[in-house]
């Protein structure tokens, strides 16, 4: 039995690592990768995204998707991913995407899939919530939606607000008022997902595929967090939930998005504990055996060529 998935990514430096993941985890059918702007612009995040799918020698298809949120335009970060999304890491040129639009694509495929598929979003989810206001009643092929997303303390890219919540706060709106359950991988959740030097160093040593060889030079371009002893794998954590669940704990809870104009704005509102008496409309992630998950991303991504 494996998980069919959408991937959904804005290929910078951490999505690179979820996607290898992704690709080397037998217990999932990566139906399509989409792609949307958003650590970087669209015309790198998509490249990235290629490149990195030809490294693996992967035939999954990856699609075109939005080059800004619903309303307004992405703002980047280059700080992190550098210019380039991957750190000035340079791979073979990836070639082209598949012709249709991501939007299309993922309503497409949960129109035909004989079983229901997970959505997983490790950037801006423009591209899924597009899908979902275009046909909503496709959401009843959805088995979950998976998302590293949120906050439900402080932000980082403002005082209030994560990156990918900020980038589109009104997309992942859409998605928590869809009616199926969405799991965050919050900044809480994969702050226990530090890189150090010394994990590096033990998965540098697992192989010499190119695919690792890339994942650990990608990783390494990260400069160090200014919070954190150690770099934050954020987006591999969705992956790692969905193939190997016993390594996190987690909570049902209600959640919700500010869409407000001001400070606040893309902070997600996680009430862990139903102090809102909302409907569970969530499940956020809250604890990680971190060495069991860099034991796993070592292993998976040694497999890939
Ligand atoms: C999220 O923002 C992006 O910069 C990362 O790729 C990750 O998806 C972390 O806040
Ligand atoms: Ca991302």
């Amino acid at each position: 039995m494996t998980i069919p998935i959408i991937l959904d990514c804005d290929t910078g430096t951490d999505d690179a690592l979820a996607i290898l993941l992704a690709l080397a985890s037998p217990e999932l059918d990566v139906l399509a990768i989409t792609v949307a702007g958003g650590n970087v612009g669209l015309d790198r995040t998509l490249a990235n995204t290629l490149a990195l799918t030809k490294l693996a020698r992967s035939t999954v298809p990856v699609y075109q998707g939005a080059d800004r949120p619903l309303l307004g335009s992405f703002f980047n970060e280059p700080r992190i991913h550098g210019i380039d999304g991957l750190g000035g890491i340079v791979l073979p040129d990836g070639g082209q995407p598949a012709p249709e639009i991501a939007s299309d694509a993922i309503r497409r495929i949960l129109r035909t899939a004989p079983e229901p598929v997970t959505l997983v979003g490790i950037a801006p989810v423009t591209n899924l919530a597009l899908a979902l206001m275009t046909e909503p009643a496709l959401t009843a092929n959805i088995a979950q939606i998976v998302l590293m997303s949120g906050a439900w303390a402080e932000g980082n890219a403002t005082p209030a607000a994560e990156f990918n919540a900020l980038n589109d706060p009104e997309a992942l709106a859409v998605l928590l008022a869809c009616g199926r359950p969405v799991v965050f991988a919050t900044l809480e959740l994969t702050a226990q997902a530090l890189v150090t030097p010394e994990r590096l160093g033990v998965l540098r040593a697992l192989g010499t595929g190119l695919c690792l060889a890339a994942a650990c030079d990608i990783q390494a371009s990260v400069p160090p967090s200014r919070r954190l002893p150690g770099a934050p794998l954020h987006d591999p954590c969705t992956i790692a939930w969905l193939t190997r669940p016993e390594l996190f704990t987690s909570r049902a809870c209600s959640a919700r998005v500010d869409l407000g104009p001001g400070i606040g704005r893309g902070r997600t509102v996680i009430d862990r504990w139903n102090r809102t008496g909302d409907a569970l409309n969530a499940v956020v992630l809250e604890t990680l055996d971190a060495d069991g998950f860099f034991t796993l991303l070592g292993e998976r991504v040694a497999m890939l060529p």
